[in-house]
């Protein structure tokens, strides 16, 4: 093999394709947001813990700042367009998952809402954030979790069944072993 240097702020292009996720949290108010995020892992499993990193200036990041909270909510191909749409600039206090056409179930342990549409919810309380250069490290404990009962198979994701939206960058997903951009 042949290797051509890689810039090193773009050696993160080649950890992908990663899982995308729906961040759910809502603000002060109750002002339920929403948005994907694929900078995201596991980090702990006693006790259970998850991970994503996001841009300090995203409501998320403030919502969580601000109430300790969110949700995080795993899509399927069936809503990569209506995913995108959560990405979207939206003013501070909108509610992507209306914008979107989502549909907004109670979470059992947490404020904010699941999203209806996805096959899996993983409700958290924050642990800690932590600045990590232009991100923060938002960590959160997992008090609940639930998951459809087709998306399960051997105790394994059933991946060739819920087909989960993996994030390449920008406008393109994988899906299966199809690449998708969204137009
Ligand atoms: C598939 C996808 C993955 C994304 N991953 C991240 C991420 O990991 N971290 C981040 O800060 N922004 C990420 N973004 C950008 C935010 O979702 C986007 O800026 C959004 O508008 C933030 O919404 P908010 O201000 O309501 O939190 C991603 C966008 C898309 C479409």
């Amino acid at each position: 093999m042949k290797f051509d240097d890689l810039e090193v702020e773009k050696a993160y292009k080649v950890l992908a394709p990663r899982p995308a996720i729906i961040v759910t949290t809502e603000n002060s108010e109750g002002a339920v947001n929403a948005a994907p995020f694929s900078f995201t892992m596991p980090v702990s499993t006693k006790p259970p813990m998850v991970a994503f990193a996001s841009a300090p200036s995203h409501h998320t990041c403030k919502n969580i700042e601000k109430t300790g909270e969110f949700v995080v909510n795993m899509p399927s191909e069936a809503i990569l367009e209506k995913l995108w749409i959560t990405g979207e600039k939206f003013p501070y206090g909108v509610n992507e998952i209306e914008k979107a056409g989502l549909t907004q179930l109670e979470s059992l342990k947490v404020a904010p809402p699941r999203i209806g549409e996805c096959f899996a919810h993983i409700e958290c309380k924050v642990h800690s954030i932590q600045e990590m250069g232009d991100h923060k490290l938002v960590v959160g404990e997992v008090v609940h979790a639930d998951v459809s009962s087709e998306a399960l198979k051997d105790d394994l994701l059933d991946a060739e069944n819920v087909k989960p939206i993996l994030h390449l960058g920008g406008v393109s997903f994988i899906v299966g072993d199809h690449l998708k951009r969204v137009e």
